[in-house]
């Protein structure tokens, strides 16, 4: 893909965010929430392409998984008015189906446009299918760590506002329940595992498995990302303050610390957390 291309791509996606007109207030804000997450995830993995030394193609091919990732987010939201993939549709498929039907990568190498097709189609699933070329993988786990450090900002972001000027889609529906979480989700952390979205009840637990996602980070730089933008600190001071949640969130500093220095290696050390 030349430059040339990938302004194009993106001038279609512009286009295609602005013909997303919905009646209400609340439902403006869900879109341009999208929006402004789809532009900072570009940003997240040029970073990440950078760092991993990407040559231009490479690290054009990344911006486009980046811009196209969460395309389906928007006539989701216009047709089922949530980003609850349990009770609407896989938002990455129907990503890919928008991208299909409008024919969006017509004009790009076929190299290209299926690498961009797999990525995106990968970007949301809970664990990456093990037998992956070595080209598939490396940009599933870049859109994958990309999406989550700004998803980080996004779930922050929202409890930091105020309950009116919330775009409430952020948070799935769950109850606010300000002491309350699940000790299944908590364990997930104390275990160094990903926690899984059915297993949430309440916001706290949101929370916590936005810490928990940390766990499935591909590359130092993406650990170095959390640190510089203090992410962990910010979700702690947002948890109820008692002893298990103190330890288990000491737990993945820990890891996310340790991973952040890990040097000149691209690639997370597996440590046990
Ligand atoms: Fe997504």
């Amino acid at each position: 893909m030349d430059q040339n291309e990938l302004i194009l791509l993106k001038r279609w996606f512009a286009d295609y965010c602005a013909s997303f007109s919905l009646p209400t207030e609340e439902d403006q804000r869900n879109i341009a929430i999208k929006q402004e997450h789809t532009h900072q995830v570009c940003l997240n993995a040029l970073r990440i392409a950078e760092d991993l030394g990407l040559i231009a193609p490479e690290a054009r091919l990344s911006e486009a998984i980046a811009l196209f990732h969460d395309v389906g987010r928007f006539s989701q939201y216009e047709q089922y008015k949530t980003f609850d993939d349990s009770i609407s549709v896989n938002h990455a498929v129907l990503g890919t189906q928008v991208l299909r039907e409008q024919n969006v990568l017509g004009s790009l190498p076929e190299h290209d446009r299926n690498i961009i097709l797999r990525s995106v189609t990968l970007h949301n699933v809970f664990t990456l299918p093990e037998k992956l070329d070595e080209q598939s993988l490396l940009f599933a786990r870049l859109i994958r760590d990309a999406d989550k450090l700004d998803i980080l900002r996004v779930v922050i972001e929202y409890f930091e506002q105020d309950k009116g000027s919330r775009a409430e889609a952020v948070a799935l529906g769950l109850p606010d329940a300000p002491e309350e979480y699940s000790p299944a989700v908590l364990a997930c952390l104390v275990r160094g595992e990903m926690a899984r979205k059915d297993a949430l009840t309440t916001l706290n637990d949101f929370k916590l498995l936005q810490l928990a996602w940390l766990y499935d980070l591909n590359f130092t730089c993406s650990l170095r990302m959390v640190v510089e933008r203090d992410y962990i600190r910010k979700l702690a001071e947002m948890l109820p303050r008692n002893k298990e949640i103190a330890g288990a969130i000491e737990i993945v500093r820990k890891y996310v610390d340790k991973g952040s220095r890990n040097g000149s290696s691209p690639f997370r050390p597996r440590v046990s957390p």
